[in-house]
């Protein structure tokens, strides 16, 4: 009997990819850095029992109509709004997402950013390359402190709930706003939910950690920006489409917040001309979230062992609820 064939649609390192090979007849799109081409993906599809998908392929009613094999789609990030849910459900295809193994590495880049955008690190990185640092001076490139302030996180997952714990070494106040109650955060952490509007307007930083879905798009607007204190920074480790970014640069013009922390934006990738560039006080980051080498690996074989077992017949490790 022949292997089923998968589908991967960026190359990816052939020791993670090794275990579903010996399963399945694995094909990889040659480059990394580069998205397959929508007609290749769909020509791909069309033989595939199994897809491993990157955040940039549109797994959609479209693709799904012209792929009669396909069974599982293993996505290679924790978020999935490039995949419509509802269709796979509706054709019985099982779809994966990568959730735990990038927690603490995306907790760590939010924090970053945080710590980035308050003492202004690229710009003060920026200041001595181009050789303007003459002289000492007691207000030069000053920022605003982390320690003590307060943390509004929106979203209070894994991947919040981590940023939270970070934040209790820097002795900060955390508020939190989510679809439900966080027992865990509020008893180890003291975290404290608050309404949206609550947080908005007490938080130092609100971090954006929510996933992208109809509820949370454009979730913060210009409303949001209104309530936000003129010394806070909005950090967003999420999607780009939970901010309404024509918004969020009204706001920086208007000086209605101090600065923003974005890993993601409306439409990736963004030029060097993108608006949200011009600001200093924004500190913007190519979507590198959970970018570790380690991390992306468990991130490659765990989507991998997801196709793996569906096309087994049994239950994938890590499915998304459909
Ligand atoms: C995810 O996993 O959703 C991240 O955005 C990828 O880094």
């Amino acid at each position: 009997m022949s292997k089923p064939f998968v589908y991967v649609t960026r190359q990816l390192p052939d020791d993670v990819l090794k275990p579903l090979r010996e399963q399945a007849e694995v094909e990889c799109w040659p480059y990394t850095d580069e998205p397959v081409p929508r007609e290749t993906l769909l020509e791909k599809a069309a033989e595939a029992e199994g897809l491993l998908t990157m955040l940039t392929d549109q797994v959609d009613e479209e693709l799904m109509e012209r792929a009669p094999r396909l069974k599982v789609a293993a996505n290679l990030a924790v978020g999935f709004d490039n995949i419509d849910t509802k269709e796979a459900s509706k054709r019985g295809i099982i779809i994966c997402n990568t959730p735990d193994v990038l927690t603490e590495a995306t907790a760590d880049l939010g924090f970053a950013l945080l710590m980035a955008s308050a003492r202004r690190i690229p710009e003060a990185a920026e200041y001595i390359k181009n050789d303007e640092w003459h002289q000492w001076s007691p207000f030069l490139l000053a920022g605003s402190d982390v320690h003590g302030k307060t943390l509004g996180i929106i979203g209070m997952g894994r991947i919040g709930a981590a940023i939270a714990k970070r934040s209790k070494g820097f002795d900060m106040n955390i508020l939190y706003h989510n679809r439900s109650r966080a027992d865990e955060a509020e008893r180890d952490l003291g975290a404290v939910y608050a309404s949206k509007e609550e947080l908005l307007r007490h938080a130092d930083f609100v971090c954006i950690v929510a996933p992208l879905t109809d509820e949370t798009k454009g979730m913060i607007d210009k409303k949001a920006f209104q309530y936000m204190k003129s010394s806070a920074f909005l950090i967003n480790v999420s999607r780009g489409p939970v901010v309404n970014e024509e918004d969020l640069i009204d706001a920086l013009e208007r000086k209605e917040i101090a600065g923003a922390g974005l890993d993601v934006y409306e439409q990736e990738p963004i030029g060097a001309n993108h608006p949200l560039l011009q600001f200093p006080q924004v500190t913007a980051l190519p979507h590198i979230g959970s970018a570790t080498t380690a991390t992306r690996k468990k991130m490659v074989s765990l989507a991998a062992e997801n196709i793996a077992l569906v096309l087994q017949g049994k239950e994938a490790a890590t499915p998304v609820k459909q």
